[in-house]
């Protein structure tokens, strides 16, 4: 088995949030990283140096299809594989089902659930390559369950879970194993901004989840986890 040293994993939206504690996480344990980011310029200014050594930063912008080609050959340019995905990159326009803003709809549907169905894509034949290849989604338990008004979200997480579910189907006879998981509240932007009267303690740590796709990447292709459900209030199964 490779050393972490030589297993490549991109992350999308490793800025901030979720993604940021991911790749601080990975980063703890050596794995060569490849960051997609909307601003890597911004990004490089505003971390130590060191922070940046084993790590290939490259604009990724989920709505431009083209930023993901280029992304996906500049990390095969860099380090020569890939042996892991961390589709992460996400938003939330918390629109209700009498919301006719369609134009959000589609935002959610572009970012959400086509941008990380193609990234698997693009990366698939080289997770093959791998034999040991990992695609770890972040979706929601918004793509599971419906609670509350945010239709266009659970909508687009409900299709990444679909895509997740075929890419993991797809994967299995190349040694690609594929994850979802699902959250509920989690500390971050996101629910800042559109969930504030939750009060983000009572709420996931993303360094949880950290600790989750790290424990997912150490796993043998035979003690695969198909998906992964955190809650911070109870919920019935
Ligand atoms: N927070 C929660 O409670 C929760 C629960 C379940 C699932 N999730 C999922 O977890 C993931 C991360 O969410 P978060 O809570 O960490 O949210 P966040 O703090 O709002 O961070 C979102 C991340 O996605 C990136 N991003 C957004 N739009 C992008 C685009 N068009 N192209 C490239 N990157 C883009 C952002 O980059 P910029 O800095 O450039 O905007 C940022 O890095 C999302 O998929 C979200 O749906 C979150």
């Amino acid at each position: 088995m490779k050393k972490n040293s030589q297993r490549v994993i991109m992350i999308s939206g490793a800025n901030r949030g979720i993604g940021k504690a991911i790749r601080e996480k990975l980063q703890s344990e050596n794995y060569l990283l490849s960051l997609g980011l909307r601003n890597p310029g911004a990004f490089r200014d505003s971390i130590e140096k060191h922070q940046t050594e084993n790590v290939h930063l490259h604009q990724y912008d989920a709505r431009d299809p083209e930023s993901a080609t280029s992304w996906v050959r500049s990390t095969l340019e860099h380090f020569g594989r890939i042996d892991g995905l961390v589709n992460n990159a996400g938003i939330l326009h918390p629109m209700g089902l009498e919301d006719d803003r369609e134009e959000l709809l589609d935002d959610m549907w572009e970012v959400n659930a086509k941008a990380p169905l193609r990234l698997t894509r693009l990366t698939f034949p080289h997770l093959k390559k791998s034999g040991r290849g990992r695609v770890i989604d972040v979706i929601s338990m918004s793509g599971k369950r419906v609670k509350g008004n945010w239709i266009g979200y659970s909508m687009s997480k409900y299709a990444a879970l679909a895509a997740s579910r075929t890419a993991r189907m797809q994967g299995w006879d190349d040694g690609i194993r594929v994850t979802a998981i699902c959250p509920g509240y989690v500390q971050s932007d996101m629910t800042l901004e559109n969930a504030p009267n939750y009060p983000q303690e009572q709420m996931s740590r993303p360094q949880d989840l950290a600790l989750i796709v790290s424990t997912l990447l150490q796993l043998d292709n035979e003690s695969a986890i198909p998906e992964v459900m955190m809650n911070c209030v109870f919920e019935a199964m």
